[in-house]
């Protein structure tokens, strides 16, 4: 039987990715690496935008189906992700322009973002979600973490 907390470790491990990956870029650039900073970027920005994506799509649908709160915490972890979005195409036109000050201080402006956003998600959207979900918190699981991995598997669509 699947760990009805799967989605919670796995959400994790993708947050605990991020600060590491921004960190990594900011040290590359610094040191005028600016190749390895734009590796380290592409992977952070394409493992972002698929984990918002299944947070999106899947996660916080799901806590305002089972909660009926629709302008609650879900409508504040979009705004910051948007917040995020934005200062991602920063950190992208910086390091395209070899541009090290400001790649290091929109990453940095990011890494607080995403820290703060991140510990909201973790300590109270993602336990929230799971307790609401109960006996189905397992499918859920799976359906995050395919929605997060870009696949679809039919036995899992409503
Ligand atoms: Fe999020
Ligand atoms: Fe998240």
């Amino acid at each position: 039987m699947a760990d009805p907390g799967t989605f919670v470790d796995y959400l994790t491990a993708d947050h605990r990715d991020s600060d590491t990956l921004l960190a990594w870029l900011q040290e590359q650039a610094d040191a005028g690496c600016f190749a390895e900073a734009r590796a380290a970027f592409a992977r952070f920005r394409a493992d972002t935008l698929a984990h918002f994506a299944a947070e999106e799509n899947v996660l916080f649908p799901e806590f305002e189906r089972l909660t009926g709160i629709q302008n609650g915490p879900t409508e504040v972890m979009r705004v910051e992700h948007g917040d995020a979005l934005a200062l991602i195409a920063d950190v992208s036109l910086a390091l395209e322009e070899h541009d090290a000050n400001r790649a290091h201080g929109y990453a940095e402006a990011l890494l607080i973002l995403l820290q703060q956003h991140n510990l909201k998600e973790e300590y109270i959207l993602y336990p929230a979600v799971l307790g609401a979900a109960g006996s189905n918190a397992a499918m859920l699981s799976a359906r995050v973490v395919q929605a997060r991995e870009g696949t679809v598997r039919p036995d899992l669509q409503p």
